[in-house]
């Protein structure tokens, strides 16, 4: 395992209209080095950014209903981490973008989302929860399958 943050690569991937680049899952390490207590934990520390954020406005209005939000999020990086099914079961099959589809997702707040998703990371490598490699496969998966989620211009 290769510890530490200078290896690590958060740059985000210009946005491309019309484009959705191919997307390959995280790699299962990442959740086996966290533990699914990390990846709530992380998705907690991520939707409280994102409460605060300049895209709060397409969020939850209220911390309870934010909380919700961010236990369904972390169900479905469970999963697609290669974890229980847990998001399956509560909401059904993901079909992120059309679950994505009433909310106005423009390149900008993409960035955002990205943004406050690489603070929210912070501990992990801090603490030296997981490494560079694995953090790495969880940053590609988000940073092309976000592009996905663009929905309209900002
Ligand atoms: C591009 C930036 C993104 C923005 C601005 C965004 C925004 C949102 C919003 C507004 C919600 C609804 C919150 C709620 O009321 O429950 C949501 C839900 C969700 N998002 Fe995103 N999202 C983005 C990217 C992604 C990506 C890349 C993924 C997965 C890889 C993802 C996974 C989810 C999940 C699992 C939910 C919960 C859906 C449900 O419970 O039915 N999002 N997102």
């Amino acid at each position: 395992m290769t510890f530490g943050t200078s290896a690590l690569d958060f740059s985000i991937l210009p946005y491309e209209e019309g484009v959705n680049p191919p997307v390959t899952k995280p790699n299962p390490a990442f959740l086996t080095d966290i533990g699914e207590e990390g990846m709530r934990a992380l998705f907690s520390r991520f939707y409280a950014l994102l409460f605060t954020s300049p895209i709060k406005d397409i969020f939850p209005l209220n911390e309870e209903e934010m909380q919700i939000a961010s236990g369904h999020s972390a169900d479905f990086f469970i999963q697609i981490c290669g974890g229980p099914h847990y998001f399956n079961k509560h909401r059904g099959p993901p079909q992120m973008r059309k679950r994505h589809a009433p909310f106005p997702i423009g390149p900008n707040a993409r960035l955002h989302w990205l943004v406050s998703l690489e603070e929210a990371l912070q501990p992990i490598i801090e603490q030296k929860q997981s490494s560079t490699e694995n953090i790495q496969s969880f940053w590609n998966y988000v940073n092309v399958f976000s592009q996905w989620m663009i929905n309209t211009r900002d």
